[in-house]
């Protein structure tokens, strides 16, 4: 789940355990966070697996919702913002906080799974883009770098590193390929709420950005790759579906890190 740019009031989350900050000082934080954060990425994994032309966007949420009851986790989104279902399926137009519902996928369609969620206390958060066969040409190049975006951003994180490094980088890898990000959309920091401090890191080129990562803190990155979108607005349809401005299709992909003396460690992959 992603935290809509501060600037833009009307996207904002409802107010949650904002200024709590998680930096990991133990062995038992850090083991909380794995568990989670495996835990959604396997969920995600399954989800992405499981998508089918004829499926209905619910029908791929219900899975999601058994997957996490399974593991003894609970939908992040659900439980604390109230968000009426356990994942988000963003489907073409749409960028991010799309509700499942009704909607049948259709072969072709450009698919955002985010799949956040909280175990013992801990919250891990990860999302990713798919498509199912016929992938036009176009859609397979974002798909590819919208990944490589986001690698792009996890290997500036670091303790002692900036975070401008982040959107810095990211910006230089979307500009050499011809690409456009989602400007009002930030990474967050996470761990024990969904959306903590650190808040509102770019993932995009921002001068105002002088804060440097703390050994152990805790975040997602998830830049939002596009073929000509630089905002996300309100659909209008519900208080929650995102869609790209200027309309173009969109990918997202979203790790949650730790910044550590060595480096990036990603808590999210399905191991
Ligand atoms: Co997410
Ligand atoms: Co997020």
């Amino acid at each position: 789940m992603v935290e809509p740019w501060k600037q833009k009031g009307e996207l904002r989350l409802p107010p949650t355990i904002l200024g709590v900050c998680l930096t990991i000082t133990d062995e038992a934080e850090l083991d909380g966070l794995k568990e989670i954060g495996r835990i959604v990425a396997q969920t995600l994994e399954a989800m992405g697996k499981a998508i089918e032309p004829g499926m209905t966007t619910r029908e791929l949420d219900d899975i999601g919702r058994k997957l996490l009851e399974q593991a003894g986790a609970l939908s992040a989104p659900e439980t604390l913002y109230q968000f009426p279902a356990a994942t988000c399926i963003s489907i073409n137009e749409e960028v991010a906080h799309g509700i499942p519902g009704d909607r049948v996928i259709l072969a072709g369609d450009l698919i955002n799974i985010d799949v956040s969620a909280e175990k013992g206390g801990f919250f891990g958060d990860t999302g990713a883009s798919f498509a199912g066969p016929p992938i036009a040409k176009p859609v397979a190049r974002l798909l590819r770098d919208g990944k490589r975006a986001l690698w792009t951003g996890l290997r500036q994180v670091g303790s002692g590193r900036p975070y401008r490094a982040i959107g810095d980088e990211i910006g230089t890898f979307a500009r050499k390929n011809r690409y456009t990000l989602i400007e009002n959309l930030a990474s967050h920091g996470i761990g024990r709420s969904l959306h903590e401090y650190p808040d509102h890191i770019s993932t995009h080129p921002d001068p105002s950005e002088s804060r440097i990562m703390e050994d152990g803190v805790v975040f997602t990155v998830e830049p939002f790759l596009s073929l000509g979108a630089n905002h996300a607005l309100s659909s209008g349809l519900d208080k929650w579906t995102l869609v790209s401005e200027p309309r173009a299709l969109t990918v997202q992909f979203e790790h949650t890190v730790v910044a550590t003396k060595n480096g990036p460690l990603i808590l999210t992959l399905p191991g």
